[in-house]
C-alpha cells in the first residue's frame, strides 16, 4: 500500500466530474488499498479517489471510532431516497485543510454501490454516515462542501488556502 499525495484547494482536479468503474479489478482493488491507506495516515473518515488525484468513482471511508478499523469502500455509488428532513454537521475536508464549516444535508438516503469485491449493495445511511457519504458523492462530482456557503465566506476560505499554499515549502523525505 502507499501513501499518496492529497490535492487541496484550489485545484482544478478537484472539480473534475469523476468516470464510473467499468469494473472493480485488481487495480481498482490496489487503488481503493491506497486510498484506504491514505486517508488514515491523513486522519480523515472519508477520501474520494479524484482527492488523490484519480478520477474515478470510487470512495473509500472509516467512520469507527474504536481502535478496530471498519472500512468501507464505494464504487460507482448512486444516491436515492434523500430524506426531506435535513440535518447539519460541522465539516471538514482533507482536500481543505484547517477550514470547517455547518452544513445542511439530507439526514437520511440510501446508497447503491459496488463493494472491494464489485458486488452490489444498498446501504440505508443516517446521521454521520448518511452525511459522510454525501460529502464524499459531491467529489465525483468536483463539488466541495465549500461550494454551499455564501460567495463571501468561500472567497475568504480560498484565499486563506491560497496563502497557506505560498508560505509553506513542504518537503517530503
Ligand atoms: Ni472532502
Amino acid at each position: 500500500m502507499t501513501i499518496r499525495n492529497i490535492l487541496t484547494e484550489p485545484n482544478k482536479l478537484l472539480r473534475q466530474i469523476s468516470q464510473k468503474v467499468d469494473k472493480v479489478g485488481k487495480d481498482e482493488q490496489k487503488l481503493m488499498d491506497d486510498m484506504l491507506e491514505t486517508m488514515y495516515s491523513a486522519n480523515g473518515i472519508g477520501l474520494a479517489a479524484i482527492q488523490i488525484g484519480v478520477p474515478k468513482r470510487i470512495i473509500v471511508m472509516d467512520l469507527s471510532k474504536e481502535k478496530e478499523k471498519k472500512p468501507m469502500f464505494f464504487v460507482n455509488p448512486e444516491i436515492n431516497n434523500k430524506n426531506k428532513i435535513h440535518s447539519v454537521y460541522e465539516e471538514g475536508c482533507l482536500s481543505v485543510p484547517n477550514q470547517f464549516a455547518e452544513i445542511e444535508r439530507p439526514s437520511t438516503c440510501e446508497v447503491k454501490y459496488l463493494d472491494y469485491n464489485g458486488n452490489e449493495k444498498i446501504l440505508k445511511a443516517e446521521g454521520l454516515l448518511a452525511t459522510c457519504i454525501q460529502h464524499e458523492m459531491d467529489h465525483l462530482e468536483g463539488v466541495l462542501f465549500i461550494d454551499y456557503l455564501s460567495k463571501l465566506k468561500k472567497s475568504i476560505i480560498i484565499k486563506k488556502l491560497s496563502k497557506q499554499k505560498d508560505k509553506i515549502d513542504r518537503i517530503v523525505v
